[in-house]
């Protein structure tokens, strides 16, 4: 069933566990990880980052991911991912979005403070919740820019989300996009101060490449909503490419079952590292 963001969060607060977000690019990896989702009986959230768009129209998309969480048999939240302009966030709201992320990350704390403010009041009409970043995870959603990470400073997390009256805020903790070049080193000294002056559910981005351990510790020091984008394309892919090999894919409906499998291969496996199995 489709939900809002906040109430998913808001379960996993009290718990040591946190809720998926895996972004998808077509019907397929939809389909894998509300798969994942059910067979697991987990909530999850579905996402698309406003740079996809161009390869994934949200027009198009965007009906369908709204559409598939409302037929899904777990809670789902969909989500518009490091949403940069006010009109596409305006448009996943109006789609049905029930959750947007202003990325500000970029802009000064005042103009990311103010431009937050700004997309929380247009959200509250729809009843969606709001993600915002406050410093950068390095990197970015599409790998088309190199963003040096710049960590989060607690005290300016606390003040941005009292200002702002934000549902999520993601943080940075030397966290970034995409694959890792070296193995990363994760800032927990960062994330605990955040999570004690913080009250909102907070949000690692850049899950790609992170260590079982490192998500579970994650999740245990206030990290609640975790962001998967490249493994879910890698494992779609590397599935399809792995079928090829061994000639199991013969016509084009072959095909279709590779891609929602390795979807779901990669769903499940962060699910259960996640712990939000058996929490839908
Ligand atoms: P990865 O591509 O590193 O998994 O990052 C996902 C993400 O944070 C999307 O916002």
């Amino acid at each position: 069933m489709l939900v809002n963001m906040r109430d998913l969060l808001s379960a996993a607060k009290s718990g040591g566990w946190a809720v998926g977000s895996f972004s998808v690019a077509n019907m397929e990896m939809v389909l894998g990880v509300l798969k994942a989702a059910r067979e697991l009986s987990a909530p999850a959230i579905i996402q698309i980052a406003e740079v996809r768009l161009k390869q994934s129209p949200l027009e198009i998309i965007g009906p369908l991911m709204v559409a598939a969480a409302k037929a899904a048999k777990t809670p789902v939240a969909v989500h518009f991912d490091h949403g940069k302009t006010e009109e596409k966030i305006d448009e996943a709201l109006e789609l049905g979005f029930t959750s947007v992320m202003f990325d500000g990350s970029h802009l000064s704390l005042s103009e990311n403070i103010a431009g937050t403010q700004k997309i929380v009041s247009a959200a509250r009409k729809y009843g969606a919740a709001v993600e915002a970043e406050i410093g950068a995870v390095g990197g970015s959603e599409d790998g088309s820019e190199d963003i040096a990470v710049n960590c989060t400073k607690p005290q300016e997390a606390q003040l941005f989300a009292n200002e702002t009256g934000i549902d999520a805020l993601a943080v940075a903790i030397g966290n970034a996009h995409g694959n890792y070049k070296e193995t990363p080193k994760l800032r927990f000294d960062i994330l605990e101060r955040c999570s004690k002056l913080v009250q909102v559910p907070l949000v690692l981005h850049g899950g790609t490449g992170i260590s079982d351990c490192d998500f579970k510790k994650c999740a245990e020091t206030g990290i609640k909503k975790i962001n998967i984008a490249t493994a879910t394309f890698d494992s779609v892919e590397h599935n399809v490419a792995a079928r090829y090999g061994r000639n199991e894919i013969t016509n084009y409906y072959d095909l279709h079952a590779a891609e929602i499998e390795g979807a779901y291969l990669n769903a499940k496996r962060h699910m259960l590292i996640f712990g939000c199995d058996n929490k839908a």
